[in-house]
């Protein structure tokens, strides 16, 4: 095939995740069903959602305090003292020690556990019915009797799933939310759940964004929260505005930034007033930087994609300690198929695919649109797709930068 040219994928075209929900996830509703009913509206309780946990511990409190220890990982010990008082404290990890597991009223929470535990990263791909670009990650806790981190509301859906021992919640609505002041966490005041349910291990529930909830652990347990992220807009403009002022040094042709300048500064008199040469630069540089609606446009959904594929600040990627050449990369993945790493973000629109908080310098044809879809090419697929040298290229430099993996893999989807 001549270099650049679109491989034939024929046969290649997977049924579309969203119809295809994992049995039992969502109960007796179908997807479309869930999202219709339930979706940024209203809970949902599902008693077994995920069965397998009833007679698999997939990550063991243990594993999960080796992680807690850890500084590649974010994570957090809150704990109450005085059931009557309701004394809460918070740290943040790494943690050397925990209290002992015989002490009552503590949790501790673990951040980004999807991209380190394949138990974890496997779960997680039953929810691809929602997109990726909405996805958070997968945190656990482990609480002793009496534990939680209170009553509160969050700005992200969250599918809070019982991993082993037994959790009560209690939810309710809280459309004016208030907070217990001088605490060090957000504790509601003044709300009280409408709703209170008990969760063993592979119940699942369902809370949307500002929900009051109120998870209290019965005995010592586990919990998952799979995580939706919902951009606020200051959020969002905060970052592209960020962006802008890096792209308008670059649009002025000066690959480095200004500065102030003042070399015929006079004495002043008045040591508070802002110098009125120091304004107007700073004018100055606001009216050049606006940019045109087009050059706006033109870089917008790029900056999307990069944005919404770009890794947390703490995730770094391995790459083969001894990589394989790029023929032999070929044979390994086609005999094998490839599979993108846990970490590794990929996301596409119709005329970019974003790698890791990249545009990628190819277009997301059908056979890329598979692969970030799929998370993984099944070895035909692989054999059939890396005869096209461009696609060779840019997935053998993802496979260097340790973003992509020639293994065995299971697709996620399996
Ligand atoms: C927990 O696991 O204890 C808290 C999860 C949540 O409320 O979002
Ligand atoms: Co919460």
């Amino acid at each position: 095939m001549k270099k650049g040219s679109t491989p034939k994928t024929a046969g290649m075209n997977p049924k579309p995740l969203a119809s295809s929900p994992v049995q039992g996830l969502l109960g007796e509703l179908s997807v479309e069903q869930f999202l219709q009913r339930h979706w940024q509206r209203k809970p949902l309780l599902v008693r077994s959602a995920i069965p397998e946990m009833l007679a698999t511990v997939m990550v063991p409190p243990e594993r999960l305090f080796e992680h807690a220890a850890s500084d590649a990982v974010e994570s957090r010990l809150v704990s109450q003292r005085g059931q009557a008082t309701r004394r809460w404290s918070v740290e943040f990890g790494p943690f050397d020690a925990l209290p002992s597991s015989r002490r009552r009223n503590w949790t501790v929470l673990v951040q980004g556990m999807d991209l380190v535990e394949d138990a974890a990263h496997k779960i997680l791909q039953r929810f691809r019915f929602i997109p990726d670009a909405r996805l958070d990650d997968v945190m656990i806790s482990f609480a002793t009797a009496g534990g939680g981190v209170g009553p509160h509301v969050d700005s992200y859906d969250v599918f809070l799933v019982q991993a082993t021992g037994n959790r009560r919640w209690g939810i309710g609505p809280a459309p004016r939310p208030q907070w217990v002041e001088g605490l060090p966490l957000r504790i509601l005041q003044n709300w009280e759940p409408t709703e209170i349910y008990d969760l063993g291990p592979g119940d699942m529930l369902y809370v949307p964004p500002g929900w009051g909830h109120d998870g209290v652990a019965l005995d010592a347990c586990t919990t998952w929260s799979i995580g939706f992220r919902t951009p606020s807009r200051h959020e969002f403009l905060s970052a592209w505005l960020g962006d802008q002022a890096e792209l308008s040094a670059d649009l002025t042709g000066t690959s480095r930034d200004d500065r102030f300048r003042d070399p015929k500064r006079e004495p002043t008199a008045h040591p508070a007033q802002i110098p009125m040469d120091l304004r107007k630069t700073l004018h100055q540089w606001v009216e050049a930087w606006r940019t045109d609606e087009r050059t706006r446009l033109a870089t917008l959904d790029g900056f999307i994609g990069r944005h919404l594929s770009e890794p947390k600040a703490h995730i770094f990627f391995d790459p083969p300690g001894r990589p394989l050449s790029q023929k032999r990369f070929v044979q390994f993945a086609s005999r094998h198929g490839v599979a993108l790493d846990r970490r590794t973000r990929m996301l596409y629109d119709e005329r970019h695919l974003f790698v890791n908080g990249e545009v990628d310098p190819v277009k997301p044809d059908r056979a890329l649109r598979l692969l970030a879809d799929q998370r993984a090419w099944t070895p035909s697929q692989s054999a059939r797709i890396l005869v096209n040298e461009l696609i060779t290229e840019r997935v053998y430099s993802w496979y260097l930068a340790g973003w992509m993996l020639v293994t065995p893999a299971q697709l996620d989807t399996d």
